[in-house]
């Protein structure tokens, strides 16, 4: 589903004008759409319905508690990968029973936090934390599920900084050393083998990646099934890529499955899938406000007051985002979507045809509902943006902006200094 298409030269999402919340809650503003969230989820169930799988929505991409409990109302499970993800996913509705916990530097309060809240299971990425789950899993008398995260070295294409399957990267054990570590594992206390975990990378937009790494894991899952009794999850992590530019294809639910249903399912094992960005990618855009046009001498800069606070993906991996404007344009020009923080790289789009707005007219940055909110910061003390949640005729204001007050909150002055 498109949630955002013009109506009558207007912006919408779903229902409501994009126009009409930029003047109730100003901007910058996100603005999402819940039925979006809700056929992304229903069209990969619906595509790996023969696996009948478990999707565990990564927190990570979008910790909005609106879009963790429209996820949990789904049936969804999370993955998380901190004790402040957890304790999110908890609270926006999700049971513990279905949540995986992964991250390669959980600290003994995390490991404590998910055990007492008995998680589903733990994504384990070395044998040092094998042993320290296992020591804290003593301690409370408690047993820790895991799945071991194997590296199976495939590329996935994608950019470097979210490339997470190759050797060279810092996540999960070489495939190769499984078995050994299995056995490992089944040697300490207080553990159960569940399963095992990959996740090759993010934005992937073409199946054979995944098809490979499920190729190599395959044999490996046949030889520990054989071997342990309680081994019984296959979580192949997240990754789906979706449009950011027009021309793009996104991986549609249905080829992934196509890929990679025939590779898993003779396994027997319950398939767990932590998709992120396919789920809510599209289901969101970023609200601006012109504020100056700027001609400089070689190209014009349109300075909004969204910033790389608000979206650090293009500063971070020169990603692409759509910007389009909240009143149709029929005039062109061309520039640069810049913010006011104080750094070269706080740029929207570069050297782009764009709408020819004017001060005070507003931008849509679009693909914003993943990776946008949940890597925001106060760079350059700038409060958060506010949040929408929009569905059919109806809009929420799901997260108020922050105050400047709250900018220095946790802050104190040595006083006898
Ligand atoms: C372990 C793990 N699972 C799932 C995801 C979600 O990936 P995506 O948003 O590409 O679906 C990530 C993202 O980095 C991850 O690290």
């Amino acid at each position: 589903m498109e949630a955002f298409t013009y109506k009558r030269g207007q912006l919408f999402a779903e229902g409501v004008s994009v126009a009409e919340l930029a003047k109730k809650f100003g901007t910058p503003l996100f603005v999402y759409s819940r039925s979006h969230i809700q056929e992304q989820y229903r069209s990969l169930i619906g595509a790996l319905k023969e696996l009948d799988p478990l999707i565990c929505y990564s927190v990570k991409v979008n910790t909005s508690a609106a879009i963790i409990n429209t996820l949990a109302k789904e049936g969804s499970g999370a993955d998380v990968v901190s004790g402040g993800e957890l304790y999110r996913a908890m609270k926006a509705g999700i049971s513990a029973g279905r949540i995986a916990f992964a991250g390669v530097g959980k600290t003994t309060a995390e490991i404590e936090f998910a055990l007492k809240s008995n998680i589903l299971f733990f994504t384990v990425e070395s044998e040092q934390e094998l042993e320290r789950i296992s020591a804290v899993a003593k301690r409370l008398k408690k047993t820790a599920r895991v799945a071991l995260r194997v590296n199976p070295d495939v590329d996935p294409k994608t950019h470097k900084y979210i490339s997470t399957g190759k050797k060279e990267n810092k996540f999960g054990m070489d495939l190769n050393r499984a078995l050994h570590n299995y056995a490992l594992a089944a040697r300490l206390p207080n553990i159960e083998i569940a399963g095992l975990h990959m996740h090759i990378g993010s934005q992937i937009l073409d199946a054979t990646p995944f098809a490979e790494a499920a190729m190599k894991v395959a044999s490996v899952a046949t030889e520990l099934k054989k071997l342990y009794p309680t081994f019984r999850y296959l979580d192949i992590g997240g990754g789906i890529g979706i449009r950011y530019k027009p021309e793009q294809s996104p991986l549609l639910p249905a080829t992934f499955a196509k890929a990679v249903v025939p590779i898993l399912k003779p396994l027997g094992l319950k398939l767990v899938m932590e998709p992120g960005r396919n789920i809510v990618g599209n289901g969101g855009i970023l609200v601006v406000e012109v504020q100056y046009v700027k001609q400089g001498p070689s190209k014009k800069f349109i300075i909004v007051d969204g910033a790389m606070n608000d979206l650090i993906r293009p500063a971070l991996y020169e990603a692409h985002h759509e910007v389009i404007a909240v009143k149709q344009a029929k005039k062109k020009t061309r520039g640069d979507v810049v913010g006011p923080i104080c750094e070269s790289a706080d740029f929207f789009a570069l050297d782009r045809e764009l709408p020819d707005v004017k001060q005070g007219d507003l931008l849509a940055v679009m693909s914003c509902g993943a990776y946008a909110m949940s890597m925001s910061s106060n760079y350059n003390s700038r409060p958060r943006a506010a949040e929408v949640m929009v569905s059919g005729k109806r809009a929420a204001l799901v997260r108020r902006r922050e105050r400047i007050e709250e900018l220095v909150c946790g802050e104190t002055i040595p006083m006898a200094w």
